[in-house]
């Protein structure tokens, strides 16, 4: 499929969506959203996919959504803006393939907002987080005000959007943010290997877990336990478990099934 605003490369069971408008910082505009919901689509379709990595091209991860668009956008327009961003961060959210965001640089406002729907966080030292919008006269739209509150806390949510400044990688591995931060140099390699390994595990076993956490965690516990029991039956049923437990007491490496 052609795109114009991102680079897709599928490698060795791993999808690589590229953000790349490195003029404008990555900057999200309409067409951006478009093209990454597209290719979002084109991973979930592909049986070959197993994992995907979100990153950006040049200095910025994503320098937030497009500031020149918003700029004449009347109420009505913004209130479709903010509810198309929110879909497709939804669509990462949903997509039954774990995606790791690999934060180069700038993950500002809506890229701050895209960096916390993918399933974790890992940030070269480069890496710099804010929820600037409140600096424009806005607020964040594409999600910030909840799945940061979600993920760090009511308090460093309201720090970050109020003040609208930014914090380094390792500040935001402190708060939980970031899972991890990697030097410059290694960090795509780093990516890359951590995204290999998670693609030659089984792939109901990798859906289970995602689905779990992410539809568990707003149930009361013992509902999500009784869903997880649930899941857990259900790789029974998988060619994956009877290689995994089989390979383990043969003492030799599980082969899981690549489609
Ligand atoms: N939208 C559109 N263009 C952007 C942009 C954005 N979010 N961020 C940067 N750019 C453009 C700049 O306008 C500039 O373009 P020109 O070369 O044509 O002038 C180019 O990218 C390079 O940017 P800078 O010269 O500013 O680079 P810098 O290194 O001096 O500064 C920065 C980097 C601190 C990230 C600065 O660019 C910046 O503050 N960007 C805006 C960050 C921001 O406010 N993001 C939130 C947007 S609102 C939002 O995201 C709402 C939401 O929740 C949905």
């Amino acid at each position: 499929m052609a795109y114009e605003t991102i680079l897709y490369e599928v490698e060795s069971q791993v999808a690589t969506l590229t953000i790349n408008r490195p003029k404008a910082l990555n900057a999200l505009s309409p067409q951006v959203l478009d093209e990454v919901s597209r290719a979002i689509d084109e991973a979930a379709a592909d049986k070959s996919v197993r994992v995907m990595i979100l990153t950006g091209a040049g200095k910025a991860f994503v320098a937030g959504a497009d500031i020149a668009v918003m700029s004449t956008m009347s109420p009505l327009e913004a209130r479709r803006f903010a509810r198309k961003g929110q879909e497709v961060l939804f669509m990462l959210e949903r997509l039954e393939k774990p995606v790791i965001a690999a934060v180069n640089g700038f993950a500002l406002g809506g890229g701050c907002e895209i960096s916390m729907a993918c399933d974790f966080i890992w940030a070269s030292e480069k890496a710099k987080f804010g929820q600037p919008e409140v600096n424009l006269g806005v607020m964040p739209g594409f999600g910030g005000t909840q799945r940061l509150s979600r993920l760090v806390g009511k308090n460093w949510a309201k720090e970050l959007c109020l003040t609208g400044g930014m914090i380094s990688a390792d500040q935001a591995k402190e708060i939980g943010l970031v899972n991890r931060v990697f030097p410059a140099d290694e960090f795509m390699s780093e990516v890359n290997k951590m995204a290999q390994e998670m693609a030659g595990k089984g792939r109901v076993a990798l859906r289970g877990i995602k689905n779990m956490v992410d539809e568990g965690y707003d149930l009361p516990l013992e509902r999500a336990l009784s869903m997880e029991a649930e899941a857990f039956a259900t790789c029974f049923a998988s060619n994956d478990q009877k290689e995994g437990m089989s390979a383990f007491l043969e003492k030799r490496k599980p082969k899981f099934r690549t489609n």
